[in-house]
């Protein structure tokens, strides 16, 4: 499970080496403010690490038991903001293959320095980056990574409005539709890479908050200071994806969370 190990080595790094940094303001509306804009429901995030305090959202109104499709998307919005050299935001998604496990997918998108997440590249100033690893059943191994200039992502506060989330101009994105159930793709079209193609996830699982739903706000925090929302903790994944030349096309199961630190 990624996310255990994620959360594991994240715990470790606060607890161990930055022990004061990181506070974050429980106190925070529930409205996100820097870049957002209300009438179209999305963000902009800056590719620069802002200076200051950031904000985090760590529980969100839940009128009902189920959650309708504002709400569930409300989930996959930054719960961050600003984005400074402590914090991070990030949209993980993957999927492995039935017939062979060798062969498999994650892409993974941040808003996150370097200091925040120790793994990303350390000569890259660019806080938006997109990471994609894949592997093939003959053992090969792809990894590569692409800084944005800026990200939208919508699924803010009382808009109806879908998940959505684009890395620009680099060709990395996101759409998730629920119609009978939640499905998520995943496109790319990146010459400098070169990768192109997609990945689709249809769930097949309930979506997973750390203490379930709860009467009129949930909590997202799943350890301190550290907010996490399953969407899909099982799905039916599909690849098809041509990077370097190779094609990568399978079908088995698929994920997607988010966390916020
Ligand atoms: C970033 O924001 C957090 C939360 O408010 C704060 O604890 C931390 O000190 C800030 N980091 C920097 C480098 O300013
Ligand atoms: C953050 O602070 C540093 C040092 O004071 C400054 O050089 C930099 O321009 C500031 N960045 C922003 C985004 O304000
Ligand atoms: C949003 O999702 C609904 C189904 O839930 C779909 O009908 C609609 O076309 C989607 N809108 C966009 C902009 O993708
Ligand atoms: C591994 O498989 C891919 C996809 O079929 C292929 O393009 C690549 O050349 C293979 N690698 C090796 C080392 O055989």
């Amino acid at each position: 499970m990624p996310i255990l190990f994620l959360i594991c080595v994240l715990l470790a790094q606060q607890t161990l080496a930055f022990p004061n940094q990181h506070r974050v303001n429980r106190e925070l509306s529930p409205y996100l403010r820097a870049g957002r804009d209300a009438r179209s429901g999305s963000y902009q995030i800056p590719n620069t690490v802002q200076n200051g305090t950031s904000k985090a959202r760590f529980d969100v109104p839940t009128p009902e038991t189920t959650l309708d499709a504002e709400t569930l998307f409300n989930l996959d919005a930054p719960q961050i903001d600003p984005i400074n050299s402590s914090v991070f935001d990030w949209w993980y998604f993957d999927a492995v293959s039935n017939t062979n496990p060798d062969d498999s997918l994650v892409i993974a998108f941040f808003t996150s320095s370097m200091d925040a997440f120790p793994f990303l590249d350390a000569n890259e100033p660019s806080i938006l980056n997109v990471w994609l690893w894949a592997s093939f059943a003959n053992g090969t191994h792809y990894e590569d990574s692409l800084p944005a200039t800026v990200a939208t992502v919508t699924g803010a506060d009382g808009v109806e409005i879908n998940s959505s989330g684009n890395w620009s101009p680099k060709g990395f994105s996101w759409n998730a539709l629920t119609e009978d159930q939640l499905k998520y793709e995943i496109i790319i079209a990146s010459e400098k890479l070169p990768v192109e193609g997609r990945l689709t996830l249809t769930s097949r699982a309930p979506y997973h908050l750390p203490c379930g739903i709860q009467a009129e706000r949930s909590q997202l925090e799943i350890a301190p200071h550290i907010g996490w929302v399953n969407l899909i903790p099982d799905a039916v994944g599909e690849v098809d994806l041509k990077i370097h030349g190779s094609t990568l096309r399978f079908r088995g199961p698929g994920y997607h969370d988010k966390v916020v630190i």
